[in-house]
C-alpha cells in the first residue's frame, strides 16, 4: 500500500487515482494521523499531498520527523515538499516567489531518479506562495523555474524526494510519469495491482464478513450496486437476493433491463418491488430537494425492511446483510478516509433513518469509478450495465425541480428517453460523462407551436465531462445533436415549449438540477 498523506487539498483523492493508475494501491490518511499509525500500516511509500496552508502559518498541519527517518520511501508534492524541506533543515520561505498555474520546469536529469527519460524543460502546474530556495543537506536539486530555485529535490540514499508543483493534473505534462519513476525507481514498487486482485481479495473478505447468513442489495441499476451485487453473488451465491425497487422514478426501459441483463449475466436471486404508488404517495407536495431526498432514503429502506420479512418467511438463515455499492469518493467525501467502520455515504446512503437494522456490506468502498467499471467487466456484466453513465438513486424524482407528479415523470421520462436516444446514435455515451435532462415543473412561459399560444415547461439538457463527478465541465457538444434533441422533444413531449443548454461548470454548480 502507499498512503497518501492529506494536508486538506482537494488534490489528495487525484492523487491516490494516479497511483493506482500506476497499478499500486493506494490508500488516503489525514495528516493528523500520529506517525506510528501510518508506518503501522506497513506502506510501501508514503506520498504528501498538496495543501492550503503556509508551512509557517499558525496551526498549519506539520509533519514528526520520524516519518522521514523510518527507511519508507516518501514523495512530497506542493505542500508536502516544503514540509519536508522544513523538517529536515532545508529553507522555506515567503520571498514573494509566487507560481499558479501553467509554469516552464527546467529539468537536470544527469542522476535523476524522477526525471530520467523527461524533457529538460516540461510544463507543470504550479500553486503556492511559499518557495524552497535551499534543499536539506543530502538532497540534490533536480529542477527549477525561472523563480524558484528548489522546485524538486532527491535524496535517494533515504529514498526522499519532492517537487514543488503537482505531478498529478493533467496540466504537469509528465506528471504521470515523474510518479511512477517514484513509485517504481524510487521506491521499488512492483505494479501489480490489478482489479483480479480486488475480486479475490473482497469475495474472500464478503465470505468471512456473512458466514452463513443472508444478505440483501438494492439494485437501482446504476453501474455501483449492480457490480457490488455481482461480486457479493460471486463470493455467496444464493444466499444473496437482489431487489430492485421500482420507486417510478426511474427512467423508461430501466427496470426492463435491469430484469433482463442484469440477472442474465450473473444467475442472483431478484425480486421487484413495484413501490412507484408508495414513493409519489409521500412525495406528494413536496418541492424542497432535501426533503425529497430524506423521503426517497426513508421509503427505500422501508421497502428493503419488508422484503426483508418476506425473505424470512422463506427458510434460511437470517438477513442480516445489506449490500451497497459505496464508493471510494463516496467515503472520502463523508471524512471516511481513515478507515472507521461503519461510515454512511451520502450518495448512497443519503437519507438511511437511524433505526436502520442491517448491517453493511460495502465491497467497492476502495475503489473509483473507472475501477468499478473494470471489475464490473471482468465479473462478466455486459457494456450496458458497465458502461453506463451514472445515474442517481433518487432517480428522476431529483431532477424535477418542484413537486414530482405522475404526469410530470412521464413527461420526463419522454424527454429523457429522446436524449438518450439521440446522444447514443451519435456515438457520444463515452465522451459524456453523464447528461442529466431536467424538467422545471416550476417554470412556465410562453411560446408558440403549430399556430397557437402555448404555455408550456422548459427542458433543461446538463451535458458534463468529468473524470469522477467531484469537478466536471459542461460537454461542448455538436450543435446538430442539440438541435435534434431539442426539436424532437418540443415536438413530442406534450407541454413542453423550450429546451435550454446548461453552460455551467462544476463548481459552481453540481452536476444534477434539484
Ligand atoms: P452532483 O449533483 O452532486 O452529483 O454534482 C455528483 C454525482 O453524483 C450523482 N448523484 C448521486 N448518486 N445517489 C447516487 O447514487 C444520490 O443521491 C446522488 N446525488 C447525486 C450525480 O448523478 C453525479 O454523477
Amino acid at each position: 500500500t502507499v498512503l497518501v498523506v492529506d494536508f486538506g487539498a482537494q488534490y489528495a483523492q487525484l492523487i491516490a487515482r494516479r497511483v493506482r493508475e500506476a497499478r499500486v494501491y493506494s490508500e488516503i490518511v489525514p495528516s493528523t494521523m500520529p506517525v506510528a499509525e501510518m508506518l503501522a500500516k506497513n506502506p510501501a511509500a508514503i506520498i504528501l499531498s498538496g495543501g492550503p496552508s503556509s508551512v509557517y502559518a499558525e496551526g498549519a498541519p506539520r509533519l514528526d520527523r520520524a516519518l522521514f527517518e523510518a527507511g519508507v520511501p516518501v514523495f512530497g508534492m506542493c505542500y508536502g515538499f516544503q514540509l519536508m524541506a522544513q523538517t529536515l533543515g532545508g529553507t522555506v520561505d515567503d520571498n514573494g516567489a509566487r507560481e499558479y498555474g501553467r509554469t516552464p520546469l527546467h529539468v537536470s536529469r544527469a542522476g535523476s531518479t524522477l526525471f530520467e527519460g523527461t524533457p529538460v524543460e516540461q510544463s507543470v502546474w504550479m500553486s503556492h506562495g511559499d518557495a524552497c530556495s535551499a534543499a536539506p543537506e543530502g538532497f540534490s536539486v533536480s529542477a527549477s523555474t525561472d523563480v524558484v530555485p528548489v522546485a524538486a529535490f532527491e535524496n535517494d540514499e533515504k529514498k526522499l524526494y519532492g517537487v514543488q508543483y503537482h505531478p498529478e493534473v493533467m496540466h504537469s505534462t509528465h506528471g504521470q510519469q515523474v510518479l511512477e519513476h517514484f513509485l517504481y525507481r524510487g521506491a521499488g514498487i512492483e505494479p501489480n495491482w490489478t482489479t483480479g486482485s480486488v475480486i479475490e481479495e473482497q469475495v474472500e473478505a464478503i465470505r468471512a464478513q456473512v458466514g452463513d447468513k443472508r444478505a440483501i442489495c438494492g439494485l437501482s441499476g446504476g453501474v455501483d450496486s449492480a457490480v457490488a451485487a455481482a461480486l457479493v453473488q460471486k463470493a455467496i451465491g444464493s444466499q444473496l437476493t437482489c431487489v430492485y425497487v421500482d420507486h417510478g422514478l426511474m427512467r423508461k426501459g430501466e427496470t426492463e433491463q435491469v430484469e433482463k441483463d442484469f440477472v442474465a449475466a450473473t444467475g442472483a436471486n431478484l425480486k421487484v418491488v413495484d413501490a412507484s404508488e408508495r414513493f409519489l404517495t409521500a412525495l406528494a407536495g413536496v418541492s424542497d430537494p432535501e426533503t425529497k431526498r430524506k423521503i426517497i432514503g426513508r421509503e427505500f429502506i422501508r421497502v428493503f425492511e419488508q422484503a426483508q420479512l418476506e425473505i424470512l418467511q422463506e427458510d434460511g438463515p437470517e438477513v442480516a446483510f445489506l449490500v451497497q455499492g459505496t464508493l471510494y469518493p463516496d467515503v472520502v467525501e463523508s471524512g471516511g478516509g481513515t478507515g472507521t467502520a461503519n461510515i454512511k455515504s451520502h450518495h448512497n446512503v443519503g437519507g438511511l433513518p437511524e433505526d436502520i437494522e442491517f448491517e453493511l456490506v460495502e465491497p467497492l468502498r476502495q475503489l473509483f469509478k473507472d475501477e468499478v467499471r473494470m471489475v464490473g467487466q471482468e465479473l462478466g456484466l455486459p457494456d450496458e450495465i458497465v458502461q453506463r453513465q451514472p445515474f442517481p438513486g433518487p432517480g428522476l424524482g431529483i431532477r424535477i425541480v418542484g413537486e414530482v407528479t405522475k404526469d410530470r415523470l412521464d413527461l420526463l421520462r419522454e424527454a429523457d428517453a429522446i436524449a438518450r436516444e439521440e446522444l447514443t446514435a451519435a456515438g457520444l455515451d463515452r465522451e459524456i460523462w453523464q447528461c442529466p435532462v431536467v424538467l422545471l415543473a416550476d417554470v412556465r412561459s410562453v411560446g408558440v407551436q403549430g399556430d397557437g399560444r402555448t404555455y408550456g415547461h422548459p427542458i433543461v439538457l446538463r451535458p458534463v465531462s468529468s473524470e469522477d463527478a467531484m469537478t466536471a465541465d459542461w460537454t461542448r457538444m455538436p450543435y446538430d445533436v442539440l438541435a435534434r434533441i431539442s426539436t424532437r422533444i418540443t415536438n413530442e413531449v406534450a407541454d413542453v415549449n423550450r429546451v435550454v443548454l446548461d453552460v455551467t461548470s462544476k463548481p459552481p454548480g453540481t452536476i444534477e438540477w434539484e
